[in-house]
């Protein structure tokens, strides 16, 4: 009879702190991080890679954590929402009201944190490249862009 074997513990570097964690082959980072460490910013939708919901942040890029298993996670540095807070973007998206059901927020606040690192002098089309793939389905996607700009500056 098939066994579902377990890989861990592994360590995980999250937030600037090591965490450990017994995780299954399979298990990706998403589920990692909410369902072993509590992390439950990070939200879960597709799981197909189609909403970048759940982004969070590799070695400072933004990844679907949905895509990516845990054990790749091993020797890299995670940061979620969670080790964000309190962040410029974060800040603009409040100013800016830029959420209704706020279930895509934090994969936004994520990207756009990750944007205003690498590229904070984005021109308008590095800017709408960098969001396509985070979706709202509350279509709040102006005041979104707003916060973003407010953020960068603009
Ligand atoms: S839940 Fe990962 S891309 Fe949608
Ligand atoms: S605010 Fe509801 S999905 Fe974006």
């Amino acid at each position: 009879m098939f066994q579902m074997l377990d890989i861990g513990p592994l360590e995980l570097n999250v937030n600037g702190e090591k965490r450990t964690v017994v995780a299954r082959p399979a298990d990706t980072l998403l589920y990692a991080l909410r369902e072993h460490l509590g992390l439950t910013g990070t939200k879960n939708a597709c799981e197909t890679g189609d909403c970048d919901v759940c982004t969070v942040l590799i070695d400072g890029w933004p990844v679907k954590s949905c895509h990516m298993l845990a054990v790749e996670a091993v020797g890299h540095q995670v940061n979620t929402i969670e080790g964000i807070k309190g962040s410029p973007v974060q800040t603009a998206f409040l100013a800016k009201e830029a959420f209704q059901c706020g279930y895509c927020t934090p994969g936004y606040i994520v990207t756009a944190h990750a944007l205003l690192t690498l590229h904070p002098d984005a021109e308008d089309e590095v800017i709408n490249e960098w969001l396509a793939g985070n979706l709202c389905r509350c279509t709040g996607y102006q005041e979104i862009k707003e916060a973003v700009l407010m953020a960068l500056g603009r």
